[in-house]
């Protein structure tokens, strides 16, 4: 099956690949530990995200997302599938949180849909406000940590009608929504994410078109990528403000990043791939500022910028959530604006990928670990999500996916080793609970360690699923 899926976005031009499904040939790294070996102190989860789990897309005043208008887009999504109903969580989530309890770990990570908490005249919306509070007790009630993300991509669609990302009074009205979900929550909720995946998000939705809104150009790109920096610090001070004793951070997709060849130029280009995939938003949030040195078209984004702009941008997080699917192997690439770099995609290296064609690579986990780790201003990892597609098969009510676990396997050694070299990374959360929605990519990939029947609803918890639960025993 060819599936052609972003890998990383360029400025100006794009890196793809297409690649192919192929078996999957992984050997345990280490020995096979349980989770007692990474520590009492270790939290242990599964995640997940509104607008690819809840469904109900209308319930309770709930107002229009991009993702909404996006999906209703003739063509923009592969199986011409929407949301609407996704996993009908917003209305099973009582019997899905004691799948997550079951299997999951003590802690369960979901975001809270802005669409349903705040009118569009910016009065709260006390329906959908009172759902998280419902799911909060929930949870608690099962003896789980919630771990709430702000914002995983779903932005109400009145603010996107005046630009979105783009448009400098975001921060005004996300820093207003952090405040409303920390009064809301605050007495429960704890452990809170800003922001999921800023770089995917900008990127898809406003460099290269794929993902809502739609957007393409650096036009859009740049002062998206600025304002999401504002937001992630300004979100978080709100959050500090509100939630007595939180635990604050933010969510950061993540790729180790190769020369194709050892010459001078595709190690130089692996390097300005890596500013940009790795390095764009955590510098500034830890006060480093934009790696401009390194992708000098990021100057561009000083006309975006206001006084004191470049001290706002920072704040001091408790912990970094790591966000690892994949490794990149780029070359140099004149012919590629800003950047000067292409993708070799996966299928032209014979290595190991996953349905969507993301490289199967644990090591590059512990390499993204070290490297966030060794940033001076880290306190903390979290390993907020990480998990694989693979085509699994209902046969007689069971799905044995035996190459997730052997993912799971492989992944989980080598944060263990980087753990044991002496990083700090303290937690884990399986993408996903359930399958879901996964964007643009339709129902297709399927990464939960419980399978969801689209047509029935049913669950079924999968071979990997019971291999988590056991797994956390040990
Ligand atoms: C991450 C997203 C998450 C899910 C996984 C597969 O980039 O944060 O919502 O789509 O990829």
């Amino acid at each position: 099956m060819n599936r052609r899926r972003w890998i990383a976005a360029t400025a100006g031009g794009l890196i793809y690949s297409g690649l192919r499904l192929k078996s999957n040939p992984l050997n345990s790294l280490l020995e096979k530990p349980g989770a007692s070996s990474f520590g009492p102190d270790f939290t242990w989860g599964t995640a997940t995200a509104a607008f690819q789990v809840e469904g109900a897309t209308t319930a309770d005043g709930k107002i229009p997302s991009i993702w909404d208008t996006f999906t209703a887009r003739k063509k923009s999504i592969k199986d011409g599938s929407n949301a609407t109903e996704a996993c009908d969580f917003y209305r099973r989530y009582p019997k899905d949180l004691e799948l997550a309890r079951q299997i999951g770990g003590g802690a369960f990570r979901f975001s809270l849909a802005w669409t349903r908490i705040i009118n569009a005249d910016g009065s709260i919306n006390q329906k959908g406000a009172d759902h998280y509070s419902r799911l909060t007790d929930n949870c608690l009630s099962l003896g789980i940590e919630p771990w709430v993300t702000l914002y995983h991509w779903d932005l109400p669609q009145h603010l996107q009608d005046v630009g979105g990302w783009k448009n400098r009074s975001i921060v005004g009205h996300f820093t207003r929504y952090a405040e409303v979900c920390g009064t809301l929550l605050g007495d429960r909720v704890k452990n809170w994410m800003v922001l999921n995946e800023p770089l995917s998000f900008t990127s898809l939705g406003y460099l290269l078109g794929m993902h809502a809104p739609g957007k393409k150009g650096l036009a859009s790109f740049l002062p998206a990528v600025h304002h999401a920096a504002l937001c992630q610090a300004d979100g978080a001070r709100a959050l500090r403000q509100t939630v007595q004793h939180a635990n604050i951070g933010t969510c950061f997709s993540c790729s180790p990043v190769d020369p194709f060849r050892e010459t001078e130029k595709d190690r130089a280009a692996a390097i300005r791939v890596d500013a940009l995939v790795n390095r764009l938003f955590i510098e500034p949030a830890l006060g480093m500022g934009y790696p401009v040195e390194t992708l000098p078209v990021l100057t561009r984004m000083e006309k975006y910028f206001k006084k004191d702009d470049a001290k706002r941008l920072a704040f001091d997080f408790d912990f970094i959530g790591l966000q690892n699917y994949f490794r990149l192997v780029c070359r140099h690439n004149a012919l590629v604006p800003h950047i000067a770099a292409s993708e070799v995609p996966a299928t032209e290296r014979s290595v190991p990928v996953n349905e969507m064609g993301f490289e199967i690579n644990p090591e590059g986990m512990g390499r993204m670990i070290h490297k966030f780790d060794a940033y001076p201003g880290v306190r903390n990892v979290i390993v907020t999500e990480n998990g694989v597609c693979v085509p699994d098969t209902v046969e007689n009510g069971r799905v044995k996916d035996v190459a997730r676990i052997a993912y799971l396997e492989t992944y989980l050694a080598a944060i263990l080793k980087a753990k044991k070299n002496g990083a700090k990374v303290n937690g884990y959360f399986a993408w996903s609970l359930l399958d879901n929605f996964e964007w643009a990519e339709g129902y297709r990939p399927r990464f939960g360690l419980v399978h969801v029947n689209y047509q029935t609803q049913e669950r079924i918890i999968k071979d990997s699923g019971y291999w988590f639960r056991d797994f956390l025993k040990r």
